[in-house]
């Protein structure tokens, strides 16, 4: 782990009459192993906040550092920018964002695979990172045969596989707690407890299997067997 540090970080998207300025002057120092939450209503910049440490977004003004390096920093012209693949972050985000084609296994090999990680430790360092979520026994399933919580393990696997110097998470429980919200006779309740083998009956969007609001299996266009089918 490293700290993170913001000094007067200004991020505006967009420009003209449309533009939004999103970041005003944001300042924070993280030590080194510190871990915080941070708390703001919606829109009021939470995941830009984590999207320009990751590097995903450039900043406007200001400066970020992590450890000894500075990563953004903008000053009238002046420009610096290490691209989110250098800078050893890494971001658990809210949908968890899985390759839906590959297997457990190969979402958190994906990392390692992409560097210049020595085959033997991919395989000793993803099978180190399954054991501490407790995912051995699921390696070869695909992330539409996983409940939510165990794709969100998935997630938090294959963020931590790459050993980073910062982990980032981006509201990574908010899909479990809308699941919950669903009792036996409200929310998504009905839908959940039908009958096994019934086949679902929202379609997923073109596009968008890996998820379709409701069974939250990219099967569900198939008949399945209920809640644990496929
Ligand atoms: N790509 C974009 N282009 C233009 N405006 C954007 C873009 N991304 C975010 N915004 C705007 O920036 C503001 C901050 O958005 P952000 O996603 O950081 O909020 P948030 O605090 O994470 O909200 P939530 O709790 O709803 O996730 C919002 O007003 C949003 O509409
Ligand atoms: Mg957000």
């Amino acid at each position: 782990m490293a700290s993170v540090s913001l000094n007067r970080v200004h991020k505006t998207y967009g420009s003209g009459a449309q533009s939004h300025h999103a970041l005003k002057g944001v300042s924070l120092e993280l030590a080194d192993g510190e871990f915080i939450a941070l708390l703001g209503p919606s829109g009021s910049g939470k995941t830009t906040l984590l999207r320009t440490i990751a590097g995903l977004e450039d900043i406007d003004d200001g400066e970020i550092r992590i450890g000894a390096d500075t990563v953004s920093r903008a000053n009238g012209s002046s420009r610096q920018h290490v691209p989110p693949e250098s800078r050893q972050v890494s971001v658990v985000f809210q949908s968890h964002a899985l390759w839906p084609h590959m297997t457990v296994h190969d979402n958190i090999a994906f990392p390692l695979r992409q560097g210049d990680t020595p085959v033997a430790d991919v395989a000793r360092r993803v099978q180190a990172a399954l054991a501490a979520v407790e995912l051995d026994d699921l390696a070869q399933r695909f992330p539409g045969q996983l409940s939510g919580g165990q794709r969100q393990r998935v997630a938090l696997a294959r963020a931590m596989v790459g050993a980073p110097r910062v982990l980032l998470f981006d509201e990574p429980l908010a899909s479990l707690d809308t699941e919950r919200i669903g009792g036996p006779d409200r929310g998504l309740g009905p839908w959940r407890n039908r009958p096994a083998g019934q086949p679902c009956a929202a379609m997923p969007r073109a596009g968008q299997r890996d998820d379709c609001g409701v069974c939250r299996w990219w099967q569900c266009a198939r008949r399945h067997g209920g809640r644990g089918g496929g």
